[in-house]
């Protein structure tokens, strides 16, 4: 029997770390999403937390494209999704796309951390968006040339990933059982000593 969507987001919860940002172990990837939209209130919100994300030279040279359900938007950014994709994420209430600028405004020089910096305020959008109840799907699996074309984004603007936001749905809700098994699946990471180093081939003692 599958698991329910509460019994899923206890499994997903990554295991206590003192003093850690509970949103920081609440927040996984769901494929399924519920039909309960996310308020405007709150959508405002997770850009409010992206917004405030540090980037090289204060650029901010991230970009959102967002559509919410139903709108054209929405559907152009559906519609560059690969096939693994297009089959779960037409549930989610939202979907975004990450667009960055790489060349500096100051000096029109290349910005080597524009990707770089959409990712760390992606990341904060995504803390925001678990703070607030509601759920995160990032995939790198577009078309670049299809929402390239799609919105008329110029050619010194490169991509992050799109993302799905909305309300978690019930796993059974995915009726697929590859997807079924994902989305119930435990969580899975490297251990510290495996990338925090005191030498290249030498892990870090911590406390
Ligand atoms: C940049 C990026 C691209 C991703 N691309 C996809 C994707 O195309 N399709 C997908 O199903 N998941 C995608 N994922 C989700 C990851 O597989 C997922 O974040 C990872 O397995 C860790 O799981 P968690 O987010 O639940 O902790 C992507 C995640 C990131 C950050």
């Amino acid at each position: 029997m599958t698991l329910s969507a509460a019994e899923v987001n206890k499994l997903k919860l990554a295991p206590a770390a003192e003093g850690v940002l509970p949103v920081v172990l609440n927040r996984w990837s769901p494929r399924s999403f519920s039909s309960r939209e996310v308020s405007p209130a709150d959508l405002r919100r997770v850009f409010e937390a992206a917004r405030w994300a540090a980037s090289a030279y204060n650029e901010q040279p991230w970009r959102y494209i967002v559509g919410t359900r139903n709108s054209l938007t929405y559907k152009k950014i559906f519609s560059s999704l690969i096939g693994f994709n297009q089959s779960w994420a037409g549930s989610a209430s939202v979907l975004i796309l990450g667009v960055t600028s790489t060349k500096y405004s100051h000096n029109g020089t290349t910005n080597t951390y524009a990707v770089h910096d959409l990712g760390a305020a992606s990341s904060y959008l995504t803390l925001q968006a678990s703070a607030l109840g509601l759920f995160t799907h990032q995939m790198a699996g577009f078309d670049q040339d299809v929402v390239r074309k799609a919105f008329g984004i110029p050619a010194d603007y490169a991509f992050g990933s799109v993302i799905a936001l909305g309300y978690q749905g019930e796993p059974d809700a995915l009726g697929n059982e590859q997807l079924i098994a994902l989305e119930t699946e435990p969580r899975e990471r490297k251990a510290l000593k495996d990338f925090v180093l005191s030498a290249w081939d030498t892990a870090a003692e911590l406390g």
